[in-house]
């Protein structure tokens, strides 16, 4: 019985191999993005201001000083920042079991705090096609973005927003897509997220991507990320749900986890109550706090 269930599992961890393989080959060749499509003015001048107030109320608080959620976050941008420097990695993607886990949540306040770190440049690319949030939560509107460069050839130039915090820069979704899945597997894409990690070498990218058991969003993208941090909501999600993402994820490198919490503790709402940046809670998943 074990050794069948080993074996179903192996063979699932083989065709998820074979996939990603055959996409990492695909995206290899792709053609480069059309002409005039990443243009030279890539930072993008659309500066946006940003309410604090506002930011607050959607518990982006990583720029506060003296607060404990943005020393929490601090202690984050710490230890992915080592991580992913001494290893040449350049692009995190954030992704959960399921919605509502708090990803985008934890990629903005992550986002926030590494774009104060004042050596740091910071873009944050928000790949969850059918259910952006990333503008929403920062109380600005976008006129375009991803599925926008990749429906209409839009220049990403113009996709580009440059909230009013220093070295920090917004990729916006765009206009809401439905088949995601097939544009983020696609080679324009992967083009754009070569660019993307190509044009400064001094930037990280986060992208905040959609749940992992429930599109298969994250698999299409994989290819294209050095790292997954996986978030783990705190009394939520179930440890089957964790490993089940975790198999999806097979071959990904997934260097650590986030526990984040959205339940009210005592009178205060914490925004991310523990970080555990442990790989040991993947190798060991029933010692998290998960149900
Ligand atoms: N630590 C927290 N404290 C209070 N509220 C939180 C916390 N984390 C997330 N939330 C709230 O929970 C909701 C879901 O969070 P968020 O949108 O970040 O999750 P998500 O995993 O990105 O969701 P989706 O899968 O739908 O994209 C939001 O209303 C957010 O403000
Ligand atoms: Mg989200």
């Amino acid at each position: 019985m074990v050794d069948k269930l080993e074996k179903a599992l192996q063979k699932a961890r083989e065709q998820r191999q074979a996939q990603l393989d055959r996409q990492e080959l695909e995206q290899r060749n792709a053609p480069p993005p059309p002409p005039g499509a990443l243009d030279s003015n890539f930072i993008g001048s659309n500066m946006v201001e940003l309410e604090d107030a506002y930011l607050e109320k959607r518990h982006i608080v990583a720029h506060h000083t003296r607060h404990i959620e943005a020393d929490i976050f601090r202690i984050l941008r710490t230890k992915i920042l080592q991580t992913m420097n001494q290893s040449g990695m350049k692009t995190l993607g954030i992704t959960s079991a399921n919605y509502g886990d708090g990803k985008t949540t934890i990629a903005l306040n992550l986002a926030v705090s590494i774009a104060l770190d004042l050596k740091q440049t910071i873009l944050l690319v928000d790949l969850d096609l059918r259910k952006p949030n990333v503008t929403e939560y920062l109380g600005i509107t976008a006129e375009y973005g991803i599925s926008d460069y990749f429906l209409n050839d839009v220049p990403i130039s113009k996709c580009l927003l440059r909230p009013s915090f220093d070295r920090m820069t917004i990729l916006p979704a765009g206009q809401v897509m439905d088949n995601s899945s097939e544009v983020l597997g696609s080679p324009k894409i992967a083009a754009l997220a070569k660019e993307l990690r190509a044009r400064y070498p001094d930037r990280l990218i986060i992208y905040d991507m959609p749940p992992t058991l429930v599109q298969d969003d994250p698999l299409a993208f994989l290819p294209n990320v050095d790292a997954i941090l996986m978030v783990v909501s705190d009394g939520v999600t179930k440890v089957h749900d964790l490993k089940q993402s975790l198999h999806i994820l097979a071959g990904a490198n997934v260097i650590g986890t986030v526990l984040n919490t959205s339940a009210v503790q005592g009178q205060s709402k914490r925004v991310a109550k523990v970080i555990s940046y442990l790989e040991e809670r993947f190798l060991n998943p029933d010692k998290t706090s998960a149900q």
